[in-house]
C-alpha cells in the first residue's frame, strides 16, 4: 500500500507516518506539508526510511498534487490551518487552506477513486449543549462575526464536499472528527492546552487558564488516535461515514491545570485569563465537549485506552528532551 499524508509533517501526521511504516504491507509513505505549523522534527524518526519521502509544498498550489494522489492507494488528509489562536487571528488563511486546499485534495482523490480519510473536528458541533455528541447530531455554529467559527465552518464544508463525492461519484471517502488529540511533539504555540500547561509547569511559570476554567474537555493520546485511523483505512464499511475519535473521560480545564502541576511536581501557580484577553473580544467557547464513540467502537472495537496522566508524562518527557 502506498499512502499519501497531507499535513504529514504535522503532529498527528508524523505519528501516523511512523505507524504506517511499521506495517509490512506499506511500501511507501509520502508526506506533503508546507511546514507552516508542522516541522521536520515531527518526521525525524522516519526520515531515514527509504519508503518515506517529504514533499514540501502547499496543497493549495503544489503542481504535482494530482499525480501524487493518483499514485497512492490511500490518502489521509490532515493538512489544515489548525489551532484556536491561529484561526482567530488569521481566518482568511483558515478558510483558504481548509476550503480550497481540501477541495483540491478531494477533487483529485475522487477523480482517481482513491481511498481517502479527511480530518474534521469536534468544533463542528459548535455551541450545542449536549453531554456527548453523536455523528448524526444537528450542529449549532456561531455567527460569522465571530472568527473562531471559521474553522468549524470550513471543516464542515469539507465534510459536505466529501459526502457529495461519495454520493455522486462513489468515492471511497471517510470523515473523522477528532476531539482533543494530544501527545509528544504537539506544540503549544497555536493554543493547544496540554503542551502549553506542561511547558509552563516545567518552567515554573503560571499556568494560564482561559475563561472560568469550568469548561470540560476530553483528551485522547495520539497513539490511540493513530490506531483508529489505521483501522479505518483498512475498513471499506467506513466509506461514506463520519466517525468521532476521542476519549470519553472529561476533565475541567482548571482541574487539568492542577493535575499537570501535581504530576510534574511543579512550583507553578494558576492564573485565570479572560477569553477577551486570551483570544479576541466576544470569543465564544463551549462548556462541554465530549464524544460519543459508540459508532467507531461498534465498527472496530476501538476505544481510547491511554490515561491522561500518561499523556501529561509523555508530553513532558518530549518537551524536556528538547532543552
Ligand atoms: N490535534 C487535535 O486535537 C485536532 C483536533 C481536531 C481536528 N484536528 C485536525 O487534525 C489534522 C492534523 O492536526 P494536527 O493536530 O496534527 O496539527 P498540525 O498543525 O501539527 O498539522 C497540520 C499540518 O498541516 C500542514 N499544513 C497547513 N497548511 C498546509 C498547506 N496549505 N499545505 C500543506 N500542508 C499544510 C502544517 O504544516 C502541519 O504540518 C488537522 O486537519 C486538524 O484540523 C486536530
Amino acid at each position: 500500500m502506498r499512502c499519501l499524508i497531507t499535513g504529514g509533517a504535522g503532529f498527528i501526521g508524523g505519528h501516523l507516518a511512523e505507524a504506517l511504516l511499521k506495517r509490512p504491507d506499506v511500501t511507501a509513505v509520502v508526506a506533503v506539508d508546507d511546514l507552516s505549523t508542522g516541522s521536520r522534527r515531527n518526521v525525524a524518526k522516519v526520515m531515514g526510511d527509504p519508503r518515506f519521502s517529504l514533499k514540501v509544498g502547499s496543497i493549495l498550489d503544489l503542481p504535482d498534487l494530482e499525480t501524487l494522489i493518483a499514485e497512492s492507494d490511500a490518502v489521509i488528509h490532515l493538512a489544515a490551518a489548525v489551532g484556536v489562536e491561529l484561526v482567530v487571528h488569521d481566518p482568511i488563511r483558515t478558510l483558504n487552506t481548509n476550503v480550497y486546499g481540501t477541495g483540491r485534495v478531494l477533487e483529485y482523490a475522487a477523480a482517481h477513486g482513491i481511498r481517502t480519510i479527511i480530518a474534521s473536528t469536534s468544533e463542528v458541533y459548535g455551541k450545542s449543549r449536549k453531554d456527548s455528541f453523536e455523528e448524526s447530531d444537528d450542529l449549532l455554529i456561531g455567527a460569522p462575526t465571530r472568527s473562531r467559527w471559521s474553522y468549524a465552518c470550513s471543516k464542515l464544508i469539507d465534510e459536505f464536499f466529501l459526502m457529495a463525492y461519495v454520493r455522486n461519484r462513489s468515492f471511497p471517502g471517510t470523515v473523522v472528527r477528532f476531539f482533543n488529540t494530544v501527545g509528544p511533539r504537539q506544540t503549544g504555540e497555536y493554543g493547544m492546552v496540554i503542551p502549553r500547561f506542561v511547558k509552563a509547569a516545567l518552567n515554573g511559570e503560571p499556568l494560564k487558564v482561559y475563561g472560568s476554567g469550568r469548561q470540560t474537555r476530553c483528551f485522547c493520546h495520539v497513539a490511540d488516535t493513530v490506531r483508529a485511523l489505521t483501522g479505518l483505512l483498512d475498513c471499506r464499511a467506513a466509506c461514506g461515514e463520519i466517525y468521532n475519535i476521542g476519549s470519553q473521560n472529561s476533565i475541567a480545564i482548571s482541574e487539568l491545570a492542577q493535575l499537570v502541576i501535581a504530576e510534574l511536581n511543579s512550583s507553578s501557580g494558576i492564573e485565570t485569563v479572560s477569553y477577551d484577553r486570551a483570544y479576541a473580544k466576544g470569543f465564544e467557547d463551549m462548556l462541554r465537549r465530549s464524544p460519543d464513540t459508540t459508532k467507531l467502537s461498534n465498527l472496530l472495537g476501538w476505544r481510547a485506552e491511554l490515561p491522561l496522566k500518561k499523556i501529561i508524562r509523555d508530553v513532558a518527557d518530549d518537551l524536556a528532551s528538547m532543552y
